[in-house]
């Protein structure tokens, strides 16, 4: 359990933050919500000390033998503002100390996480540029909005992560875990989930993969400030912030969605499990059992190599990352089949999974091994996929400098 301090600004977006709050203490937290005067013109302190367990106030005239507004930040283990308005973000900037949030942002020795919402033309704003980079520069992170519907009908960056997004990245900074600012300007292309090869209209083959481990790495990117493109074979869940979705189907429609966005991008990560095979015949009608035609048997075709497609026709610079489920066996450990699996694929980078024990699929912890071409090892322990998320994007950071 961590203490946390849910500060909520003042912007209609203030209404998530009771999701946010319910979020985190569902995973155990103990929150503190310290909103500012305007932010309880848009929900009222009663939804805040009913869902926190713990009283709320705006003034640092409340609980003054307390002294409240030095001790909240000091005995905090993260701060997080949700939503930051611009007036927010520009008052932290400037050291303001007005109300009780700002001067709990003045007294924290813990992370502090912004998570900005405003409309287009104030996140745009040099003004806000200016604080936003400043706050940065101190050491707090300050998450890029997502890009959607604002109040009314306009829509553009400045949108508020939802809640899910945001108590997963929290979680990743109470856990150590760097969210720091540097993907931005980085276009990077994710593949995710399993791909489905159709038998008839209703059937098909496919495999158990989740997409939780390919959601963590563009959710995480996103964080970090890429521009992420998530080509995703058939994943239910809603989509990570930030991240544009390209839902597909089957190995063919998931080699053509790479094939059309990978020029583009600075990094490629084949985090989806590519059907290896497909039906080599699809029925055009329900395959019915007890007609004359009772199949006994699938005759398969290979389906192309994605992963092995894409380094051929990486651009100059272009940083190729690929996955691989591996078992030890009477030929080789685990390490071992990986290492011929990078040479094999002359990928940049491999992250290799440990399925022995069949861990991993569907689980929402994961532990990885990350084999780079020149060598290196890095092993990222056991943790939430975010986690490893970030683990993984640490190895990835440094090699994409010296190559852009
Ligand atoms: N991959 C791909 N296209 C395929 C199969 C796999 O792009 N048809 C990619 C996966 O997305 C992953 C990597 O290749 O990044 C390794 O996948 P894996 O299934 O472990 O490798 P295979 O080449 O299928 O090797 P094998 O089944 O022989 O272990």
């Amino acid at each position: 359990m961590s203490r946390i301090v849910l500060g909520v600004g003042g912007g209609v977006a203030a209404y998530k933050s009771a999701l946010l709050l319910r979020a985190l203490t569902e995973r155990g937290h103990d929150v503190r919500v310290v909103p500012t005067a305007s932010a309880l013109r848009f929900v009222g302190a009663a939804t805040f000390e009913a869902l926190s367990g713990n009283p709320v106030s705006t003034e640092v005239w409340d609980d003054v033998p307390e002294v409240a507004h030095v001790r909240i930040g000091q005995t905090a283990d993260l701060v997080v503002v949700n939503p930051a308005t611009a007036d927010l973000l520009a008052r932290a900037a400037s050291g303001r100390a007005d109300d009780l949030l700002t001067a709990t942002l003045l007294t924290a020795h813990c992370p502090v996480v912004f998570v900005p919402a405003m409309h287009t033309e104030m996140w745009l704003h040099p003004a806000t540029r200016d604080n936003v980079a400043t706050l940065r520069r101190r050491g707090a992170i300050v998450l890029p909005p997502a890009v959607g519907r604002l109040t009314g009908p306009d829509s553009g960056p400045g949108r508020l992560p939802e809640p899910a997004d945001v108590a997963a990245l929290l979680q990743v900074v109470l856990d150590g875990g760097t969210l720091a600012h540097d993907l931005a300007g980085t276009r990077v292309l994710v593949s995710a989930g399993g791909t489905r090869e159709p038998l008839d209209p209703v059937r098909y083959l496919g495999n158990r993969s989740s997409g939780r481990q390919g959601w963590a790495l563009a959710r995480v990117a996103a964080a970090r400030g890429a521009d992420v493109t998530l080509v995703a074979a058939n994943v239910e869940d809603t989509a990570p912030f930030g991240c544009r979705v390209v839902p597909v189907g089957s190995a063919g429609d998931l080699r053509s969605a790479m094939a059309e966005h990978a020029p583009a991008a600075d990094v490629v990560v084949m985090a989806a499990a590519v059907a290896d095979f497909r039906p080599t015949a699809v029925a055009d009608t329900k395959m019915k059992k007890g007609s004359g035609s009772e199949p006994t048997a699938v005759a398969l075709t290979r389906n192309a190599d994605v992963l092995a497609e894409l380094v051929a026709a990486r651009p100059e610079g272009q940083l190729v990352v690929g996955f691989a489920a591996e078992t030890g066996d009477a030929d080789d450990d685990v390490l071992g089949h990986a290492r011929a699996k990078l040479a094999r694929k002359g990928c940049d980078l491999l992250v290799v999974n440990d399925v022995s024990a069949g861990q991993v699929f569907g689980r929402p912890d994961n532990a990885v091994t990350v084999l780079a071409a020149d060598g290196t090892v890095t092993t990222v322990p056991t943790g939430p996929k975010d986690l490893v998320a970030t683990g993984i994007w640490d190895a990835v950071v440094p090699r994409l400098r010296t190559r852009r």
